[in-house]
C-alpha cells in the first residue's frame, strides 16, 4: 500500500533526492562504480564542522540511503584537512549566544548524522582522512565502519589545549575504540599523532602515502561492495548491540539476527554459499566470497 506521506514513498526516480541537494558545505558524487563521495567542503576553514555541514550532512546520508547507485559512502575534506572538528564559532560561540533551543537543536542534528545515524547508517561507510583532523571530526571518524589516512594525516583530541573536553559523544567513542592508555594519552595531552600511529592504535584500519590514498580507499570500498549488502549491514548493527550486551542475550540476539536475515536477504546467502562451497565446488569461503547471483 502506498503511504500518503511523502517521506514514506519510493520515489519513481530514487536519485532525485540526491540530485536536489545544497552540494554547498557538502559536496556529495556518486561515481560508476557505486562509491558515494561526501566531502566536507569548507577548505578554506580547514572543514570545521560548522551548521551548515550538519543540517547537510543528515541531508544527504536521507538521500543516498535511497539512492540505488550508492553502494558505499565515502566521507573525506576538501583541501588539505579531514575536518578541524566543531567550528568553533558558527557551531559553539553564535548559537550560545542565541536562543537556547536553537543551540539544542543543532546539536540535536549533529549527533543524528555523527553517531546516531553513521553508526547503523545501512550502507558501509568508510572515513578518508586527507589531513587535518581534530576534536570533533573524531566522532565522524569513529562513526564510520572503517578508516583509510594519509600517512601524514594529523589527529589530535586537541580539546584539553583550548579547556574543554571532548564533548559531544566523542570521549565514549575513543574509550570504545582505542585501549585507557591509548585514550587517556591523547585526551589529557592534546599531542598530535600522524597516520601511521592512528593505525598502531587501531583509530584507523590502513595508512598509506597521501598519493595512493584515494586509490586504496577505492579498493577497499570495492571490496565491501562485492560483499551481499543485507548480511553486511547485519554485521555492522550486531557489532554495535553487541558490545553492549551480556553474553546470554548476546547469543540470543545473533541467532534471531541470523534468522532474520533469511527472512530479508533476497540473495539468500548462507544458503547460497554453502550450495556453491558443498555441492558445486565453485569456491572456498575462506578465500573469498561466494559468487552473488545477477
Ligand atoms: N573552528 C572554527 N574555525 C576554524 C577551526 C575550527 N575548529 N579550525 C580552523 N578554523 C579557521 C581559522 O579560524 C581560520 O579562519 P580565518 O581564515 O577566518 O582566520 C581558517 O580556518 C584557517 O585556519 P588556520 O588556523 O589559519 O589554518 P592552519 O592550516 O594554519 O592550521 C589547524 C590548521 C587545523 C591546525 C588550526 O586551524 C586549528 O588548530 N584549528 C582548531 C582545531 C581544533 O582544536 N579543533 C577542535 C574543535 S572540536
Amino acid at each position: 500500500m502506498r503511504s500518503k506521506h511523502p517521506k514514506l514513498q519510493t520515489p519513481e526516480d530514487t536519485t532525485a533526492a540526491t540530485a536536489a541537494l545544497a552540494q554547498q558545505d557538502v559536496l556529495v558524487h556518486v561515481d560508476e562504480e557505486g562509491i558515494a563521495w561526501l566531502t566536507l567542503n569548507r577548505p578554506t576553514k580547514r572543514n570545521a564542522i560548522n551548521p551548515g555541514i550538519v543540517f547537510e550532512m543528515n541531508e544527504a546520508l536521507d538521500a543516498l540511503e535511497m539512492d540505488e547507485r550508492a553502494k558505499a559512502v565515502v566521507i573525506t575534506g576538501a583541501g588539505d584537512a579531514f575536518s578541524a572538528g566543531q567550528d568553533l564559532k558558527e557551531y559553539f560561540r553564535e548559537p550560545d549566544a542565541g536562543h537556547p533551543m536553537l543551540r539544542e537543536r543543532m546539536h540535536r542534528a549533529n549527533a543524528a548524522w555523527q553517531w546516531r545515524r553513521l553508526m547503523f547508517y545501512p550502507k558501509p561507510t568508510i572515513a578518508m582522512v586527507n589531513g587535518w583532523c581534530f576534536g570533533g571530526a573524531f566522532q565522524v571518524l569513529l562513526g564510520c565502519d572503517l578508516a583509510v589516512a594519509a600517512t601524514d594525516a594529523q589527529f589530535g583530541l586537541s580539546e584539553i589545549n583550548w579547556g574543554i573536553i571532548p564533548a559531544g559523544i566523542v570521549t565514549k567513542s575513543v574509550a570504545m575504540a582505542l585501549s585507557q592508555r591509548a585514550a587517556l594519552y591523547y585526551i589529557m595531552t592534546g599531542e598530535n599523532f600522524d597516520g601511521a600511529r592512528a593505525v598502531q592504535i587501531g583509530l584507523v584500519n590502513i595508512a598509506v602515502p597521501r598519493e595512493q590514498l584515494e586509490n586504496r580507499t577505492r579498493q577497499l570500498a570495492r571490496t565491501l561492495i562485492e560483499r551481499n549488502p543485507v548480511v553486511l549491514r547485519s554485521a555492522k548493527t550486531a557489532y554495535h548491540h553487541c558490545r553492549d550486551m551480556g553474553w546470554e542475550a548476546a547469543y540470543d540476539y545473533l541467532a534471531a539476527k541470523s534468522d532474520q536475515n533469511m527472512v530479508r536477504d533476497p540473495e539468500q546467502g548462507g544458503a547460497t554459499g554453502m550450495r556453491q562451497f558443498l555441492d558445486d565446488k565453485s569456491f572456498r569461503p575462506g578465500l573469498g566470497a561466494y559468487k552473488r547471483p545477477g
